[in-house]
């Protein structure tokens, strides 16, 4: 019997040990006991990381789709798959069962083939988060089409790039989307993509809105007429285990995005197995993570990993704060949530509100609260814990990326004790090493490098499409035989891992290595702080100094500024030493962030540096407005 789900600690080291010890053992007894094959694999790894060449369970056959679909419909046909909360509180969710959500993954499937789609074809798919996104995901699986999300808050050109890096031949979109009070028009957004992206035959075009757009005769098609009329039987196409199942851009250091490849049996391997454990999924649990399809969170937590284990997911369409910033609460009591996931900057935004809101709503279904994306800061994991928690769930601090497929550094919920801003051990299977600037790798405890892995794992990424040297270059070239994620990370004395963030994020002052991580958490802990983001700047004498953005609570709007940034440097004296204070502190009405929370800490070091002539696009920002009020009152 494999251990397809580990209940307590003692079990987890025995786990990790055998996962690290026989690999190849571990990783085909549970994909031999937890999945469904065509045909099983003829070899479980063979993997080269100066190539870089990954395979897992190759020659194996399979359809993900039947794993998350049809293996259930005997068991639990009537469960529900997928749970709709619409944007409007007012309207009424959906709940899609099992056999509901497998005849419409089916009959869109059948749309697909019927609209000249074939297996290993590129489509895109830029809808908002309702079930048609879900839903056109598993029809690619279904027919073998290689699926490429593009979350839907980016811009045209942004859509354009990637609709003809990956050369897809299809989009699928919506007339419009709700957020919060808002709508915006997808349809315009992508007529306008489009006029760069020739080879783009058809684009199938579901109903949300309402709202009167251009369809193009012979190339634009209402999706709900082709799915009435469509076939409810549609065989899964059957796929090699490396057979590609999606790729998903993601932003690099510099250049164009990448689009990192997923492939079919290792995906899903790691995904389902990852969910079970890291969430603790259990039979009759309602689980919930508030990200969007449109990043690599919603392919594998809310889509795939959850189906395959036959999950209930809810699929939410708006934001948190509309109407009210009471939204999520208000959402896991209406649908007794049992795992919630979420990202640092939402719970800060929601912390900055008070506990009001939150006291409304009963709370007392949650049983496991996740966190991804980004470092949490003490002070949001505090807040999370007591408020949200009730000091009585567990925070999953999850490490993980887009290129990883799966998490990868994670405490495993009532197993693992958990620690403020610590993602803890390693996941089963995962082998991290800290290295040192020469590229050895630092063993014992009490040590910080920079993260990388030695060892493949089934979820890890294959390549770049279509540009496999730079998928090398970027992971494979900076330390010989490893995985490097591009983090930084310290271990503690009992081996737990911190995520200290992006190495490029790492400011040396005056000869001392600084992460903004800790600085930040020490600025946040001062009680008029909501936010704040630190970057370096030349300076003569100490080669960096520091420069904080901190944006305040209302509260503290009116006190005296100068104050302010004496008490600020006292705590970070206080929390780090003197070498750690900030030269320059700013106030400002918020931090420029990407569509998925992210702080742009290269725009704040450019204004910093007073470059602001080499800004570079800044319009693909959650909230560009706030870097001209940046500039205009830089120190
Ligand atoms: C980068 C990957 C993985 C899903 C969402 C982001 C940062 C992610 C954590 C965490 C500290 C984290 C890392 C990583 N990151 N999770 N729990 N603690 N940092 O995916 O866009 O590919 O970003 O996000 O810097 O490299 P992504």
């Amino acid at each position: 019997m494999s251990n397809y789900h580990i209940k307590q600690f003692e079990e987890y080291f025995q786990v990790y040990k055998k996962s690290v010890n026989q690999p190849e053992q571990f990783w085909e007894e549970i994909a031999e006991e937890h999945f469904v094959w065509r045909k099983k694999w003829s070899n479980v790894l063979t993997w080269d990381f100066t190539k870089p060449e990954i395979k897992w369970f190759e020659s194996a056959q399979l359809n993900i789709t039947e794993n998350c679909l049809d293996r259930h419909l005997r068991a639990r046909g009537n469960k529900t798959a997928i749970l709709f909360e619409p944007n409007d509180p007012n309207e009424q969710a959906e709940h899609i069962t099992y056999t509901q959500l497998h005849e419409r993954v089916c009959k869109f499937a059948n749309v697909l083939k019927e609209k000249g789609i074939e297996k290993g074809d590129r489509v895109c798919i830029y809808l908002p988060m309702i079930p048609e996104l879900a839903i056109s995901v598993l029809a690619c699986a279904r027919i073998g089409a290689i699926h490429s999300v593009i979350f839907a808050g980016f811009s045209s050109t942004a859509l354009s790039t990637r609709i003809n890096d990956c050369d897809a031949k299809m989009v699928i979109t919506s007339d419009g989307s709700y957020r919060g009070a808002k709508t915006i028009d997808l349809k315009g957004i992508v007529d306008e993509a489009l006029e760069d992206c020739p080879n783009i035959e058809s684009v199938l075009v579901a109903k949300r809105i309402n709202s009167t757009i251009d369809m193009k005769e012979g190339r634009d098609y209402w999706l709900q007429p082709l799915l009435d009329k469509a076939h409810q039987v549609c065989d899964a196409e059957i796929m090699d285990a490396e057979d590609p199942l999606f790729i998903l851009y993601t932003s690099g250091s510099t250049g164009k995005p990448k689009g990192m490849m997923h492939t079919s049996a290792g995906y899903m391997v790691y995904s389902a197995y990852t969910f079970k454990n890291v969430f603790q999924y259990r039979d009759d649990d309602v689980y919930w993570c508030t990200a969007d399809i449109g990043w690599i969170t919603g392919h594998s937590y809310i889509v795939y990993g959850p189906l395959a284990n036959g999950a209930t997911t809810v699929m939410f369409e708006g934001v948190p704060s509309y109407p009210d910033f009471g939204r999520f609460w208000q959402i896991v009591e209406k649908h007794k949530v049992n795992q919630f996931y979420t990202a640092p900057t939402a719970i800060r935004a929601l912390a900055k509100q008070g506990t009001e809101l939150v006291e409304k709503y009963d709370l007392s279904s949650l049983k496991v609260l996740g966190t991804v994306g980004e470092p949490i800061n003490e002070e949001a994991w505090h807040w999370y814990n007591e408020n949200i928690g009730k000091k009585k769930s567990p925070i999953v601090d999850t490490w993980w990326q887009t290129e990883t497929g799966g998490i990868m550094i994670t405490p495993i919920p009532y197993v693992t004790p958990t620690k403020p801003t610590y993602a803890t051990l390693p996941f089963i299977g995962i082998q991290p090493a800290l290295m040192d600037e020469n590229g050895k790798e630092i063993k014992g405890n009490q040590v910080e490098g920079r993260l990388c892995i030695k060892f493949p794992w089934p979820g890890i990424a294959r390549t770049i499409w279509g540009n496999h040297q730079r998928y090398k270059d970027t992971y494979f070239s900076a330390f010989e035989n490893m995985y490097f994620s591009g983090d930084g990370a310290l271990r503690d004395e009992v081996g737990y891992y911190r995520i200290t963030g992006r190495v490029d994020d790492v400011i040396i002052v005056s000869g001392h290595n600084l992460g903004t991580a800790p600085i930040e958490d020490a600025i946040n802990e001062h009680q008029a702080v909501a936010e704040s983001a630190i970057v370096g700047f030349p300076h003569d004498v100490k080669g960096n100094a520091l420069y904080g953005y901190v944006t305040l609570k209302d509260s503290g709007e009116s006190r005296n500024h100068d104050n302010l940034r004496k008490e600020i440097n006292q705590l970070i004296t206080d929390r780090i030493g003197p070498i750690a204070k900030l030269e320059k502190i700013q106030f400002t009405n918020g931090l420029p962030k990407t569509r998925s929370g992210k702080i742009m800490r290269r725009i704040l070091r450019k204004i910093a540096s007073n470059e602001t002539d080499q800004l570079g696009d800044t319009s693909t920002l959650l909230n560009p407005e706030v870097v001209e009020s940046i500039i205009e009152n830089r120190l």
